[in-house]
């Protein structure tokens, strides 16, 4: 699968613009953690690309969403390695994570709302003046970006990170797409 499959796939089954956008952010902060452990950049971004492909076709149906999403990628030639991470990234299943593919795409997905929701406080509503110390103090205030769960941010320290590097890594990441991200 190409980028580009991938990318036309999420566009064929997502009508809404942000969430095209989250997973876009997800595939930057995916790619940089991957170039961080020297693990393979296309598998980690296209995972974090396909992640939520199925939100809008499963309608919200937490018992449903990300094993139609699975499926789909397997579809479109995704390995089991990423159709598994983008399956256990839904916690209603109760599947375990296993692989650091696993664990990267689960604490990624939050870390975008709240790096998104630092830019939009902003009187420019441009990520390139967020600072990683400023997204560290948000993410202490717990009804700032409140969606975005902190304990699953933090769990970043389970593919040996610690949040301080974490939050630098996903801010330089999704600058490095702000147009693409609207920021
Ligand atoms: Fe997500």
């Amino acid at each position: 699968m190409t980028r580009k499959e991938a990318l036309d796939s999420v566009e064929a089954n997502v009508e809404n613009e942000n969430l095209v956008k989250h997973m876009l952010a997800t595939e930057a902060i995916m790619q940089a953690l991957a170039r961080r452990f020297g693990e393979g950049e296309d598998e980690w971004g296209l995972t974090g690309l396909l992640h939520d492909i199925d939100v809008e076709l499963t309608g919200g149906d937490m018992n449903e969403h990300s094993k139609l999403g699975a499926d789909l990628v397997m579809e479109l030639g995704a390995s089991e390695t990423m159709a598994h991470a983008i399956l256990s990234h839904n916690e209603t299943h109760g599947i375990p994570r296993e692989t650091q593919l696993d664990k990267a795409l689960f604490c990624a997905d939050p870390l975008t709302g709240l790096i998104i929701a630092a830019a939009l406080v902003r009187p420019d509503k441009k990520l390139a003046g967020v600072e990683a110390k400023s997204v560290r103090k948000r993410f202490k205030e717990k009804s700032f970006a409140a969606g975005a769960n902190r304990e699953q941010i933090a769990l970043c320290s389970e593919i040996g990170l610690e949040l301080d590097e974490f939050i630098e890594l996903g801010l330089g990441a999704m600058k490095g797409i702000a147009d693409d991200l609207g920021l």
